[in-house]
């Protein structure tokens, strides 16, 4: 199966060998995307084989991302492929949350059961099978903390050496700490994301290091199993909406690309529509997305908010991302740091949880039905990006009434539940209780 790196840019489209090692379009500066120009699986055929592969014990066939290796058919020899078992994330139907969500029916699809606890796994396996193919030995991202804890775990499993540039005092600690604890040579770095996006790009090319952030074509191909995975669990009965965060809009082109595939090789009958949420303090692509052009996206100098996960002004992929959300009729918004704190209130209630940046989803499927945007009896589907455990010091903030938002204002803790001290006495534990 030929595979290709393609120019993004439509009046580009410049080709290169997939084995080059590069980034963006020599001729043009645009994103790379993964191009199998002759490639028409047979759906039928394609559906029963991936479930087949369900009850095997291979390894490839056990990973919720090489099962579906003829969606990402860029390798030729799977001996450079590292699993962790990544995918095999459920789909959790949450009626609590989509009552809150003003839907008949919600799903969520919790990509925080991954290995490293976010939705990074798929991407970063098909990530650094690439470097091993192309003989690269130390690996790099700039990160807001699930790449690097996923590229950190991934590059150890593949004996490469893991170099993680976080931007200081910005990251949660539970991200901090699996980046340490598999071995990442770790650099906080005093500036922002996008700040330290262009410092390790300059590094990367100096030093020959392999880049493994989400400009990263492979990454994305990865990212799309999320939505064959989902399609595969619902028996390929596409939803209307899928929601999802925005940040460096990696995932927004994988799910993009992966649906559109789906659509022409006939798996799915429709185009679900992409909704994606950004963070108010954070929010450039809903900027771009609701400007009467839609020709360049603004960065965001200063990017605020509590979801540090999504805290990027300067997303790289929108280009890509535009495209998507535009061809799928999909649509941008926005939502608040009270509006996510309390949508992710919800979400634990439900008895699933996730980190901030993931429950922007839920609150922005609230305003979306409540602008009629999306309809209360949308078939809806939305993506959980990362694992409770990922941050909880905002949720002990939270539920003790501590949290505060960038600018100093408290977030109320609508849905708190603060934990009680008691004496150990069962007399008055029981009085309590009374
Ligand atoms: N949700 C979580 C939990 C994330 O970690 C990220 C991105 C996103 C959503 C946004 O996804 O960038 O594809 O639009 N985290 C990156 C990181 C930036 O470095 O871990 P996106």
């Amino acid at each position: 199966m030929p595979a290709e790196l393609v120019c993004f840019e439509p009046g580009c489209r410049a080709r290169y060998r997939v084995t080059e090692v590069i980034y963006n379009c020599t001729r043009c500066g645009g994103l790379l995307e993964a191009d199998y120009a002759e490639w028409e699986p047979d759906a039928g055929h394609m559906k029963a084989l991936w479930r087949s592969r369900r009850i095997s014990n291979a390894p490839l066939d056990q990973s919720g991302v090489w099962r579906y290796r003829e969606m990402i058919p860029f390798v030729e020899d799977f001996r450079s492929v590292v699993t962790l078992r990544e995918g095999n994330t459920p789909l959790l139907p949450a009626p609590k949350a989509a009552e809150y969500g003003g839907l008949d029916r919600l799903a969520f699809k919790h990509q925080g059961f991954n290995p490293t606890g976010s939705f990074k796994d798929n991407g970063m396996t098909c990530g650094v099978a690439q470097a091993r193919r192309l003989g690269m030995r130390r690996v790099a991202c700039v990160s807001t903390g699930n790449t690097s804890a996923s590229m950190a775990a991934y590059a150890g499993a593949a004996g490469l050496d893991p170099l993680v540039f976080i931007p200081h005092g910005n990251i949660s600690y539970g991200k901090l700490a699996q980046a340490l604890e598999y071995g990442a040579r770790t650099f906080q770095v005093e500036a922002n994301f996008d700040q330290i996006l262009a410092l390790v790009r300059e590094l990367a090319e100096r030093l020959g290091i392999y880049l493994l952030n989400s400009i990263n074509p492979f990454r994305i191909e990865g990212q799309k199993t999320i939505m064959v995975e989902m399609l595969d669990q619902r028996e390929w009965h596409a939803p209307d909406w899928i929601v999802l965060p925005g940040g460096n809009l990696g995932n927004t082109s994988a799910f993009g690309k992966a649906l559109r595939e789906l659509k022409r090789w006939e798996f799915i009958d429709h185009m679900p529509r992409l909704a994606v949420i950004q963070a108010e303090g954070a929010a450039p692509f809903y900027e771009l997305f609701h400007s009467r052009e839609r020709r360049r996206l603004a960065t965001v100098e200063h990017p605020e908010t509590l979801a540090t996960a999504i805290k990027i002004g300067d997303p790289v992929s929108w280009p890509k991302a535009l495209y998507e959300v535009t061809e799928s009729c999909g649509t941008v918004e926005k939502v608040g740091e009270q509006e996510i704190a309390d949508a992710k209130a919800i979400i634990g209630q439900c008895g699933i949880g996730c980190e901030p940046a993931s429950a922007a989803t839920l609150a922005g499927i609230r305003k979306l039905t409540a602008a009629g945007t999306m309809a209360r009896d949308a078939d809806v589907v939305a993506v959980l990006t990362g694992n409770v455990l990922k941050d909880p010091d905002y949720i002990y903030r939270y539920h003790t009434g501590q949290l505060e938002a960038p600018h100093g204002s408290r977030i109320r803790p609508t849905f708190g539940n603060q934990p009680v001290v008691v004496p150990n006495d069962a007399e008055k534990i029981a009085a309590l209780l009374a």
